[in-house]
């Protein structure tokens, strides 16, 4: 996608850099919305800290940022002791996204039956290829999801040339980033978004701003503007009392896990907009690529590992100060407590359909597209 002037995919290699050894560029997700800064990785090390700490963050994404790591690592050593290490420091890192454990598995099938000599060029070859796969599959569910808006804009009344010629808004409420930024390129539940745009709909996003790190108000507004789709920033109590007003046509968000029976874990917060959307009777959709679905689970609020995160990041916001550095100011009591959950579950009942490469889907079918 666009930044300025310039096009980006959110993670790329740095081809002979430093001993004609390979690098990792990526995009320092905690510095936006004020700085553009990129980063290189360089070894196995660096990658694990870059996913924990969210430089790179969303699902699709840390699966990629994953795949390099096993690459970096394979640059190191190839023995089998080092792949299997570099394995499960990886998949320790983040716990709920199950992308990174997809991806991980994918680049061990692969090289663990392979010489040990032909295994760091193929690490390379098949992280590039996930990426590329992800930039293909979250394309494809930018075009269903455009059908679905099409569609539903159709069925406020009128079609869609009165509405275009009407100028009339289609409101969408999304929840965390699920983006450019938190995939390859193009995004999952922004990627209808930004393909309706594209199409000459009057889309205008209310974007959360979802706490407790805020990547709605930090990375949703900024990839939104840089693309210029017209949307607002709410806190996150604002989404429930917006539907009340007939405010909101749609909510479109990603996932971070899906089970087969389409349960969707996502960024909390998630959940309490499920229930707003069930009560006002505002189609719920997740937009999901299929490395994000759990075949072998079924019920998402038993079998999914939900992320507790540090405590600090509820007691702190970070900001730009008036001298124009990132500041991290407190906003709790000293003695107080903090709990920080990072996902919740929102169990089928409540999601009107799963948008996937493959199509939209009524959680009950989703089994429908299970390949293996
Ligand atoms: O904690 P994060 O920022 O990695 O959480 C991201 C989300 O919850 C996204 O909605 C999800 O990963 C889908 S990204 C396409």
């Amino acid at each position: 996608m666009l930044v300025g002037q310039q096009q980006y995919r959110t993670i790329w290699v740095l081809e002979n850099t430093s001993q004609h050894l390979q690098a990792v560029a990526i995009i320092d997700q905690t510095k936006l919305p004020h700085d553009f800064d990129i980063s290189h990785i360089t070894d196995l090390q660096q990658m694990v800290v870059a996913i924990k700490t969210m430089q790179v963050r969303g699902a699709p994404l840390i699966g990629a940022a994953a795949a390099y790591g096993m690459a970096l690592a394979m640059q190191h050593d190839t023995s089998d002791a080092y792949l299997q290490q570099a394995a499960v420091q990886l998949i320790q890192s983040r716990p709920t996204a199950v992308n990174l454990n997809w991806a991980v598995q994918r680049m061990l099938k692969l090289l663990l039956p392979m010489a040990t000599t032909n295994r760091n060029q193929a690490a390379w070859n098949e992280a590039a290829a996930i990426c590329d796969e992800d930039v293909l599959l979250n394309q494809a569910i930018g075009r269903h999801g455009l059908a679905l808006i099409e569609n539903a804009t159709k069925n406020q009344g009128q079609n869609l040339a009165q509405n275009l010629a009407q100028n009339k808004v289609f409101n969408i409420l999304t929840h965390c980033n699920a983006g450019w930024l938190a995939t390859v390129d193009f995004g999952t539940a922004l990627s209808p978004i930004y393909a309706a745009h594209n199409a000459g709909v009057n889309v205008h996003v209310w974007v959360d701003e979802t706490r407790p790190r805020n990547q709605g108000a930090s990375l949703t507004a900024w990839e939104l503007g840089q693309h210029g789709v017209p949307h607002t920033v709410i806190s996150d109590n604002a989404g429930g009392h917006l539907m009340q007003q007939g405010l909101v046509d749609m909510v479109i968000v990603g996932a971070d896990r899906v089970t087969s029976t389409g349960d969707v874990c996502n960024k909390i917060g998630t959940y309490l907009k499920a229930l707003a959307a069930f009560d006002n009777r505002v189609p719920f959709y997740a937009a999901v690529p299929s490395p994000t679905i759990d075949w072998s689970i079924e019920n998402g609020l038993i079998d999914i590992e939900i992320e507790q995160r540090h405590g600090d990041e509820v007691a702190y916001m970070q900001g730009l100060a008036l001298d124009g550095s990132l500041q991290n100011v407190r906003i709790i009591p000293l003695a107080s407590q903090t709990a920080n959950p990072a996902f919740d579950v929102t169990p089928a009942r409540l999601v009107t359909g799963i948008i996937t490469e493959h199509g939209v889907f009524a959680p009950n079918q989703l089994r429908s597209i299970q390949r293996e």
